[in-house]
């Protein structure tokens, strides 16, 4: 066994990259968000990393909703044009189509095939970020992303992120059958 410590890292493979959205000073604002994952399912909660800093925080903050909006590799530039570039210092309104649901002041991505409408249930200080529970309120899938109802990831083609190499991914082709192919075991 050949293995060397990096020191305490942030390395976790795959992540997500998703886009937060919050309204802030009247203005929708999309950051993009490798740091999410779901929290909890009954009621289901799902949880975003964001530094101190970050103007869509400022939202988040003031109204206590947000949203997060999955892209697919389609939306590759965009997704990053909001990593790049803050709410302070560019308007990034008009980087999507905005549409509401329950929550008037989370801003939902149109062109993200799913997206979460969420109510802040706690946050939590760990130091350079604020870990941001929400809870989700409301799902919208594309009708055309859906096998049986369901929201088909093939179909989604979400976007993910490598830290280190720093690049996107798709999603790669079915491995094995969850909770299945460890009976054959
Ligand atoms: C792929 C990618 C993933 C990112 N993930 C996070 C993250 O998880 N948390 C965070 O605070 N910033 C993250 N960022 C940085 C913010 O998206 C970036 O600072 C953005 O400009 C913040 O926008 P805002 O100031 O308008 O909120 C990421 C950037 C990129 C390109």
């Amino acid at each position: 066994m050949d293995k060397t410590t990096i020191g305490p890292s942030t390395h976790l493979f795959p992540k997500p990259a998703v886009l937060v959205g919050a309204m802030v000073a009247g203005k929708a604002n999309f950051m993009a968000v490798s740091w999410c994952g779901i929290a909890s399912q009954t009621p289901p909660h799902i949880s975003v990393a964001i530094r101190k800093i970050r103007h869509t925080l400022k939202g988040i903050a003031e109204h206590g909703v947000f949203s997060v909006n999955v892209p697919s590799l389609a939306q590759a530039a965009q997704v990053d044009y909001c990593g790049l570039y803050s709410g302070r210092e560019r308007d990034k309104s008009e980087v999507f189509a905005v549409f509401f649901g329950g929550l008037d002041q989370a801003p939902l991505a149109v062109e993200c095939p799913v997206n979460f409408e969420c109510r802040v249930k706690d946050s939590l200080d760990l130091g350079s970020h604020i870990l941001v529970v929400g809870e989700i309120i409301q799902t919208h899938v594309d009708q055309d992303c859906l096998t049986e109802g369901k929201p088909d990831v093939m179909k989604i083609d979400p976007l993910g992120y490598a830290s280190g190499s720093m690049t996107y991914h798709g999603v790669g082709p079915v491995a094995a059958k969850a909770y299945s192919v460890g009976k054959e075991s």
